[in-house]
């Protein structure tokens, strides 16, 4: 399976932060935040990764991560002109995903749970991932039957059928590539990939499963600054010094208050 790490985007609420830099390189206590979910996918098995910028840091996304070597994996970069939707990633990226399957995962999303076993266990069609949260109507909210069948995929509904936000990493067979080209832009301008489950969802192929670890979506500063304190507490993030050791291995995960 390849991988994509969506890291363009424009930060806005991040501003001023991200006027002079990318959200995704921002620190997360001492590491740049994309070293977290590319860590992810690395723990996944995943090691052939397209990495998807904006156009204005480019640049410093190569001279952070270079080719991969240094992680065990190979790196690809494109360029995303204007922030036009999370589902517009497969097409940038279809070059790049040729005839596999591919997972996709939010460069601003840091996971303590392990995704080897779905990477492993995919078997065509997508797989979203869910995660309790006490305020669903701010994220896509999924409804999953007790057989685990998903029911409904909806973004920031009024009226949310179930407390299960959808998370920022994703796995799809090859369709999606003519999926995400047959999809129409939102009101608000951007290929939604909720529109991408939804049609999924519509074949029969949709699969979901409840995350096990934590989830930090780190794109505000209240977020930001309680991912660096979960790192920090918990001693997360890489280790380059010699091997490659990935340590989210953590079971009771420290963390402050109203995560
Ligand atoms: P968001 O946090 O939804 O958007 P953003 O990063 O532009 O931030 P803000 O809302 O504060 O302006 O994006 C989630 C992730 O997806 C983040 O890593 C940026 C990335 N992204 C893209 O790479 N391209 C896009 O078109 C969009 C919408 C997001």
């Amino acid at each position: 399976m390849k991988g994509i790490i969506l890291a363009g985007g424009s930060g806005t609420r991040l501003h001023p932060l991200t006027k002079v830099t990318s959200k995704q390189l921002l620190p997360v206590y001492n590491q740049p935040m994309i070293y977290f979910p590319l860590q992810t996918l690395l723990k996944a098995g995943i090691k052939d990764i397209l990495i998807i910028v904006s156009p204005d840091h480019s640049g410093d996304f190569v001279n952070l991560l270079g080719s991969g070597r240094q992680f065990g994996a190979r790196f690809a970069y494109e360029v995303q002109d204007a922030p036009e939707g999370l589902a517009q990633a497969f097409i940038i990226g279809e070059e790049f995903i040729g005839k596999d399957d591919v997972a996709m995962i939010l460069g601003d999303n840091i996971f303590t749970h392990d995704f080897t076993s779905a990477v492993q266990n995919f078997k065509g069609g997508a797989t979203v991932f869910a995660k309790q949260v006490p305020d669903p109507e701010r994220f896509g909210v999924i409804d999953i039957a007790t057989d685990g069948k998903v029911l409904s995929i909806e973004e920031k509904p009024e009226q949310p059928k179930s407390n299960l936000a959808q998370v920022g990493f994703y796995m799809y067979d090859n369709k999606v590539i003519q999926h995400a080209k047959n999809l129409k832009p939102s009101k608000r301008g951007e290929l939604e990939i909720v529109d991408l489950a939804n049609i999924y969802l519509e074949q029969g192929l949709l699969n979901a499963e409840v995350l096990q670890g934590d989830w930090i979506d780190a794109g505000t500063f209240e977020s930001l600054y309680k991912a660096s304190t979960i790192v920090r507490e918990n001693n997360l993030g890489m280790n380059l010094e010699g091997d490659l050791k990935v340590q989210f291995e953590v079971q009771d995960v420290k963390k402050p208050a109203g995560i």
